[in-house]
């Protein structure tokens, strides 16, 4: 299974996202590819936010070796599933799908806990300590996503 995670910035969500997946895969010898990328190219290169590093850390992840990139059209064809973060997300890239099949792959991550609810994990960008509550979500989410897809 290839999982991709997607955000705004590729800095502060989806880098938690698929540190988290990624751990979560290699404590249960689950032989998935996991990647990240952001919808927008502010942050192009850049490590994780310092904040979402420090959270994952925490609970004995490390993300600080990953690099921000922005979404390209090949992902729609190599990644078999791609989790937005947020509504905002998730109408960006099914709006840059190019047919049905690439459209079909494109998910709500917290669908996965609360289904048809169109519920958003927020963005901590601008708060301090939201972190750890979108720690929680994406911890959850990502134990469905296996129990559903493994
Ligand atoms: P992310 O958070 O989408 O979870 O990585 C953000 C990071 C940066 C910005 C917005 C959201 N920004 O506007 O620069």
């Amino acid at each position: 299974m290839k999982v991709l995670m997607v955000c705004l910035g590729n800095i502060c969500r989806s880098p938690l996202a698929e540190g988290i997946l990624k751990h979560k895969c290699k404590q249960q010898n689950l032989d998935w590819y996991v990647d990240s990328a952001g919808t927008g190219k502010w942050h192009l290169g850049s490590a994780p936010d310092v904040r979402s590093i420090k959270v994952a850390a925490k609970y004995g992840i490390d993300i600080s070796e990953q690099r921000a990139r922005s979404i390209r059209s090949t992902d729609y064809e190599e990644f078999d599933l791609i989790f937005a973060m947020d509504t905002s997300n998730f109408k960006d890239l099914k709006s840059w799908a190019l047919d049905a099949t690439e459209e079909m792959k494109i998910k709500l991550i917290l669908d996965e806990v609360y289904p048809d609810e169109l519920m958003s994990v927020p963005d901590p960008y601008f708060s301090d300590d939201g972190f750890e509550e979108v720690f929680q979500m994406l911890d959850k989410a990502c134990d469905e996503i296996i129990k559903k897809y493994a």
